[in-house]
Parts: structure tokens; C-alpha cells; sequence
């Protein structure tokens, strides 16, 4: 099984940006980690970052028929692209949503996602938590719906 890690903009300065919401952990950091538990989870990751809207809509497309399900942390993207959400919901393959923050929690422009509602769930407000527990439910997905198939 192959899962592909998206981070969007601003996310390769974690450890150094606003430590307070998102903790000292670098995103190189929180991927070895993550590396790490798929390797328990018996499944393989590959990782992409861009702060390009397009660059992320051109991964999502490559992952439509080389990869088994997405772990997506879209970013401020979240909160307003329409573009992201089309891509995910054209290659049909599932997507957990991920933020380190609670982003209800945060300014009213953070409360809403327009990614959410394509993708299968959303951890949000465990900080590197929620990439963690977002992996862990994405491949208890991906495993339940191949038992089906
Ligand atoms: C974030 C929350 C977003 O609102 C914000 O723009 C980010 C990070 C999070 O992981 O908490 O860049 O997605």
C-alpha cells in the first residue's frame, strides 16, 4: 500500500514558524516519523511540500494511479481553494485532511474548510498528532475498502 503526504504553503518553516500554535517540530522531522510508523503499519510514504496552488494540484493528479490514498494538509488552502478540492475529488482516491492547529478554534477565516467535505475525514488540533492519527485512520480505510472490493 502507497500513501502520498502533501504539506501546503508555509509548512516547510515548521519548527521555526509561530512555535506557539505549531510546536519546535521540523517538517523533516514529523515525515521521519511518519516514515517510521508506516513501516508498522506495513505500507510505504512518499512525501511532497509546495507553497504553489498548482504544483499541489499537479501531485494529487500523479497520485491518481500510483498511490493508494493521500494524507493532505492543505494549509491556508484549505480555507479557499476550490481548485484543491476539484483536484481531490477528480482522482477519486481517498484523502484525510490534517491540520497541527484546531482551526475552529483560530480567526472565523480558519473555521471553514472547503476541502473537508470531499475528503473521507479531518484531524484537526493535535499538532504533530494529527499527521500521526490521520496515517492510521487513512490505512484503516484503504485496508477496509480493498477487503470489499
Ligand atoms: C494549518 C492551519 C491553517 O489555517 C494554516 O493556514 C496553516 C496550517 C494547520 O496545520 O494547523 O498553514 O493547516
Amino acid at each position: 500500500m502507497k500513501i502520498q503526504v502533501i504539506n501546503g504553503p508555509n509548512l516547510n518553516l515548521l519548527g521555526r514558524r509561530e512555535t506557539d500554535i505549531y510546536g519546535a517540530l521540523t517538517l523533516g522531522e514529523i515525515e521521519a516519523k511518519l516514515a517510521e510508523l508506516a513501516k508498522d503499519l506495513q505500507c510505504q510514504v512518499e512525501f511532497f511540500q509546495s507553497n504553489h496552488e498548482g504544483e499541489l494540484v499537479d501531485c494529487i493528479h500523479s497520485c491518481r494511479d500510483s498511490v493508494d490514498g493521500i494524507l493532505l494538509n492543505p494549509a491556508a488552502f484549505t480555507h479557499y481553494s476550490y481548485a484543491l478540492r476539484d483536484a481531490i475529488t477528480a482522482v477519486e482516491l481517498p484523502v484525510v485532511e490534517v491540520h497541527m492547529s484546531n482551526i475552529h478554534q483560530r480567526e472565523s477565516f480558519r473555521h471553514e474548510s472547503v476541502t473537508a467535505p470531499v475528503c473521507c475525514g479531518q484531524v484537526t488540533g493535535l499538532g504533530a498528532g494529527s499527521y500521526y492519527l490521520g496515517l492510521r485512520g487513512l490505512v484503516e480505510i484503504i485496508r477496509e475498502r480493498k477487503q470489499k472490493d
